[in-house]
């Protein structure tokens, strides 16, 4: 049977929207769930106001709150991830897609041509999300990423991704 309330209990799409100092505490909160080396408040503030800091985050339209958020540095026309992550409930959702998707449409408007990214070698869902994405391996940076166990590491791959200036934003970034 077709409910006649389609919306109630399916949780909306959020809304995108560029990152602002104000969201520096909850980057930092969402940061330190997801990575082992995390940035505080200060460093996230730092990081976001600085002039050639890009950001987007991806809001709960209903509670306001962040679920996501990426934030890359831009020099000339080239730029470089620093960082993407989306809260542990809310992934497989299609936000890291639709985060990285107006991100590139955003970087596109200021005329980045060429935008890089690291990512660890055993990164499943990151390396799927930026491939479905078009980023390409361009380099691969031996024992880069400290693990729990001290006689490992992990490799970071090199991913480049180019922003073609005639294409619109939109899903096709
Ligand atoms: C990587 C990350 C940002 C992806 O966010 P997300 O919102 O779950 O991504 P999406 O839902 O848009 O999924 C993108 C693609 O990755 C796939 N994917 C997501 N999680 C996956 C997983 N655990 N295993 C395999 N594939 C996965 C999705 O199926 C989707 O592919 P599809 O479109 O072909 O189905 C999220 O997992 C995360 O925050 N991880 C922790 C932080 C991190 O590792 N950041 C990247 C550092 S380089």
């Amino acid at each position: 049977m077709i409910s006649p309330f389609p919306l109630l209990g399916k949780t909306p799409p959020p809304i995108i929207q560029p990152l602002n100092t104000g969201l520096a505490d909850a980057c930092a909160e969402l940061h330190a769930t997801a990575f082992r080396y995390s940035w505080g408040e200060h460093e996230f503030e730092r990081l976001i106001s600085a002039s050639n800091a890009f950001g987007d985050a991806a809001i709960d339209p209903r509670k306001r709150t962040l679920l996501g958020f990426v934030l890359s540095r831009v020099a000339a026309d080239e730029a470089e991830v620093l960082t993407v992550v989306v809260a542990a409930g809310q992934r497989k959702r299609g936000i890291g897609r639709q985060l990285l998707t107006s991100h590139i449409g955003r970087l596109r408007n200021v005329h980045v041509k060429t935008l890089f990214l690291e990512v660890g070698e055993t990164n499943t869902a990151a390396r799927k999300l930026y491939g479905n994405l078009g980023f390409a391996e361009v380099g691969r940076r031996k024992n880069y990423y400290r693990t729990d166990n001290p006689t490992e590491q992990i490799a970071a791959l090199v991913l480049r991704r180019d922003i073609d200036p005639t294409q619109r934003r939109g899903w096709d970034a």
